[in-house]
């Protein structure tokens, strides 16, 4: 594993990196995640994966390109020290490289990855178009750009108190103040045009919880994360008060407790060839 890892720090990054939000991303894995890119993989492509966060993702990618060059990249410290515990952990540190490094700066020469992958980044990335110009960059030609971002106005819920609408606005207030777009899951086919990926295919996807264990789990992370992650950002920019964050918490908890509970993630999806 590269030692790598930059000077680079990310102070606008919406969810920030409290234990549950590393502990979240610490769920996901690429058949959740990344069902396109997938099939397309085989051993021996070399992949980049830009914000990893703790990259559970990157070590399934990495089981599917290996022995090809695998690079993990985040610009947060703390996100590469949940990489670095996860790679150790699933035996893959002498075989994915760690970099420190804006996804806006790749610093990689031209053509230097066969598929770049990302998910749930660009949404939080002040120039999405110029990251996309970049991941592009740093492909092959030939070579396969992939990214997955949400579509927070497209998420659905039941049941639906009020203050989950306060939720929803007040993460996506957060966000946009930060710099971000938390729809950039619909826009990803348009700034893959923009940035000259000109051959993107466009799809989407879900993320469903409404089983006893996944609405406890999905609930109870967005609680947590109402009171240690945006939610003490959106305070400081004056887009909500202590007390809302309070009635926030306990929405999410007693819909994580309702047996009629159902919430769906939307997610925007392109698979493009450079
Ligand atoms: C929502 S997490 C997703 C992590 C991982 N891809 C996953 O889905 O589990 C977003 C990650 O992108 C990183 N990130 C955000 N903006 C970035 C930027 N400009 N350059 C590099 N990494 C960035 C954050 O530090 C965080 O780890």
């Amino acid at each position: 594993m590269s030692d790598d890892l930059g000077p680079a720090s990310l102070p606008h990054y919406t969810h920030g990196h409290a234990a549950a939000v590393l502990a979240a991303h610490a769920r996901r894995t690429a058949a959740d995640c990344a069902p396109r890119l997938l099939p397309v993989l085989r051993p021996g492509l070399d992949l980049l994966d830009v914000g990893c966060g703790p990259a559970t993702i990157t070590a399934d990618l990495a089981e599917a390109v290996l022995p090809g060059r695998v690079v993990a990249l985040d610009g947060a410290p703390a996100a590469l020290d949940a990489a670095r515990a996860t790679l150790r952990e699933r035996g893959l540190d002498d075989r994915v490289e760690l970099v420190g490094a804006d996804a806006q700066a790749l610093p990689f020469a031209d053509g230097s990855f066969d598929v770049v992958h990302a998910h749930q980044v660009l949404q939080h990335v002040a120039d999405p178009v110029g990251a996309l110009r970049e991941m592009r960059r740093v492909t092959r030609p030939g070579g396969v750009v992939a990214a997955r971002d949400a579509v927070y106005s497209a998420m659905a819920w039941f049941p639906r108190p009020p203050a989950l609408e306060d939720w929803r606005r007040v993460y996506t207030a957060t966000a946009r103040a930060n710099g971000g777009e938390p729809d950039a899951g619909a826009r990803l086919l348009s700034w893959c045009r923009t940035a000259g990926l000109t051959e993107a295919a466009p799809s989407a996807s879900t993320w469903c919880y409404a089983t006893p264990e996944l609405r406890s789990w999905w609930g109870g992370t967005w609680a947590e994360r109402v009171l240690t992650s945006f939610g003490p950002q959106a305070v400081d920019a004056g887009l909500a008060t202590s007390a809302d964050l309070t009635q926030m918490a306990r929405a999410w908890r007693r819909w994580a407790e309702a047996d009629d509970g159902w919430f769906v993630v939307v997610h925007g999806e392109v698979l493009a060839r450079r």
